[in-house]
C-alpha cells in the first residue's frame, strides 16, 4: 500500500501541463467499440480506471494498445457481449459500456453497479433511455440481461429527468446503433459529452447539439475508424489551481480550457487570487491569505463541479474566513472532511451543507483518502499544511491523476510516494 509523504508550507512555482480529461477517455473507450475499424486516441491519460476500461475492451475481443498517451482500439470483431462483475466492481462507471455494446452486439450483460463511495449511484435514467429507444432490459440475480427484439432499436425522443451525465452518454451511443432520429432532451452539457460528440463524429457517426441540453443523433450510418485528440481534464486543472491557491505561489497551468473552470477560477479569485487566463492556459498567483467566499453550490455543468468542490474547499479550510458549501450532485460528498478535521480545520457538516471557517493555517497529519476527488482534496490541504502529512489510500487518486506527485514536484512541492 503506498502513501504519500508531503512536506506542507512550500509555496508552488512553474508551469504545468494538464493531461487528457478521464471523464472524457472513458466514454470514449466505450464508443470505440461501435465501428468495425481502428480508432486512435491521443492525450489518453494513462489512468486505472483507464486501464480498466482497456482490460473490459480487450474482454470483448478489441485489439487494445498504448504508445505512449496514444491508444489503439481495433473493434473489427467482437467475441463477448458481457462487462464481467471483477471488471464491474473495479470501476463505476463501466455501466457506460451498455449503450454502446447494444448498439452493436443486439445483446448486453452487465452485473449490477452497486453502492458507491459518494452514496447511492442509481442508474434508472440510464435504463429509461436504453429501454426508449427499444432494448429490454431485464433483471436476472444481481445481473442486467439487455436485448434489441427482432425490429431493432429505433430512435426516439428521449427526456431525461435529469441531466445525468452517464445516461447522456449511454443514450449517445445506444442512438447511434438505432433507425432514426434521436433527440435527448435535458441533456447534460459537460464539455466531456460535447468532446464524446468530436469523437463519434471522427468515426462517421451524425450527432449534434452536445453542449447544449437537446442532442440529436441520426443512427445507423455506416461508421469506421477515426482519430481524436481528448480535451483537457478541467478538474485535475482545478486542483492544481486548488493546490497553488493553498500553498502559495504562482503557477501557469498549460493545455487546459479556462472555459470549462469559470465557477472554479471565480472562486478562487473571491478568495484572493490573482488568475489570468489566455487560449489554452490559466495563470494563478496567490501571496496573501484566502478569504471566505460566496456560498458554493454544486451544480451540472456549467454550475460549479461537484468534482472540483473537495479541492476547492480544502484550499479553503487553510484560508481565513467563512464559505458555505451545498453539495448537490451526489450524498456522501464529503468524506474528506473528518480528515481536514485531523489536520485543524473548522467545518460543520449538515445534510448538503459544509460550514468551513478558515483557521489561518492547517497542520500535517496521517491521513486516508476515501474516494478520488476526496483524495486529490487531502493532497491539497497537506500542501498548504504546516508540517508533514502521510496520505495513504492512494488507489482513489490514482483513478484520476496520472502521478500527481510528479506534476507536484516540478513545481517545487515537497512530495513523494512511498
Ligand atoms: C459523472 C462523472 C463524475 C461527476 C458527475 C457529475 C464520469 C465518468 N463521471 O458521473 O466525475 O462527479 O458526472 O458531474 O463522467 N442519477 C440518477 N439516476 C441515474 C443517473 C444519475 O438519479 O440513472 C443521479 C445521480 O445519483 C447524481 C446525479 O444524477 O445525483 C448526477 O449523476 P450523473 O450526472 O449521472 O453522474 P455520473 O455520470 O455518474
Amino acid at each position: 500500500m503506498s502513501a504519500y509523504l508531503v512536506e506542507g508550507g512550500v509555496p508552488l512555482y512553474g508551469e504545468a501541463r494538464v493531461h487528457g480529461a478521464k471523464n472524457s477517455v472513458l466514454p470514449i473507450l466505450a464508443a470505440a467499440i461501435l465501428c468495425p475499424g481502428t480508432s486512435v486516441i491521443r492525450n489518453c491519460p494513462d489512468l486505472s480506471d483507464v486501464r480498466a476500461s482497456m482490460a473490459i475492451l480487450e474482454h470483448l475481443g478489441c485489439g487494445v494498445r498504448r504508445e505512449g498517451d496514444t491508444v489503439e482500439v481495433d473493434a473489427g470483431s467482437l467475441l463477448h457481449n458481457d462487462v464481467p462483475d471483477e471488471l464491474m466492481r473495479e470501476m463505476r462507471s463501466s455501466v457506460i459500456f451498455l449503450g454502446a455494446i447494444l448498439a452493436r452486439t443486439g445483446e448486453a450483460v452487465l452485473s449490477m453497479p452497486g453502492g458507491c463511495e459518494l452514496g447511492p449511484r442509481p442508474i434508472d435514467l440510464h435504463l429509461a433511455a436504453i429501454r426508449a429507444l427499444g432494448a429490454e432490459v431485464r433483471e436476472e440475480g444481481g445481473g442486467l440481461r439487455c436485448s434489441v427484439p427482432e425490429r431493432g432499436l429505433r430512435g426516439c425522443e428521449i427526456d431525461l429527468a435529469l441531466p445525468s451525465v452517464g445516461a447522456t452518454e449511454n443514450a449517445m451511443l445506444c442512438a447511434c446503433g438505432a433507425e432514426g432520429t434521436t433527440v435527448i432532451n435535458n441533456a447534460a452539457r459537460e464539455p466531456e459529452i460535447a468532446d464524446l460528440q468530436r469523437f463519434l463524429r471522427s468515426i462517421g457517426a451524425r450527432v449534434r447539439g452536445a453542449g447544449s441540453s437537446v442532442i440529436t443523433v441520426e443512427g445507423r450510418q455506416a461508421l469506421h475508424g477515426g482519430t481524436h485528440t481528448v480535451m483537457p481534464d478541467r478538474i485535475v486543472a482545478a486542483t492544481l489551481l486548488s493546490a497553488a491557491a493553498a500553498a502559495g505561489g504562482e503557477v501557469e497551468l498549460l493545455g487546459t480550457d479556462h472555459r470549462h473552470l469559470s465557477t472554479v477560477t471565480a472562486a478562487l479569485m473571491e478568495a484572493g487570487c490573482r488568475v489570468r487566463s489566455g487560449e489554452g492556459r490559466i495563470h494563478l498567483r496567490r501571496d496573501r491569505p484566502l478569504k471566505g467566499v460566496y456560498p458554493i453550490h454544486t451544480a451540472p455543468y456549467p454550475g460549479f463541479p461537484t468534482d472540483a468542490q473537495p479541492p476547492v474547499m480544502a484550499a479553503l479550510a487553510g484560508g481565513e474566513g467563512t464559505t458555505v458549501f451545498v453539495e448537490n450532485m451526489f450524498e456522501s460528498r464529503y468524506r474528506h472532511v473528518d480528515e481536514l478535521c485531523r489536520m485543524g480545520a473548522r467545518i460543520r457538516v449538515e445534510g448538503r451543507v459544509a460550514v468551513v471557517c478558515g483557521v489561518g493555517r492547517l497542520h500535517g497529519a496521517r491521513l486516508r483518502a476515501a474516494d478520488l476527488r476526496g483524495g486529490a482534496a487531502l493532497v491539497v490541504a497537506a500542501l498548504g499544511a504546516e508540517g508533514r502529512s502521510e496520505i495513504e489510500g492512494l488507489e482513489h487518486v490514482d483513478r484520476g491523476y496520472h502521478r500527481l506527485e510528479d506534476t507536484l514536484t516540478a513545481l517545487g512541492a515537497r512530495i513523494r510516494r512511498v
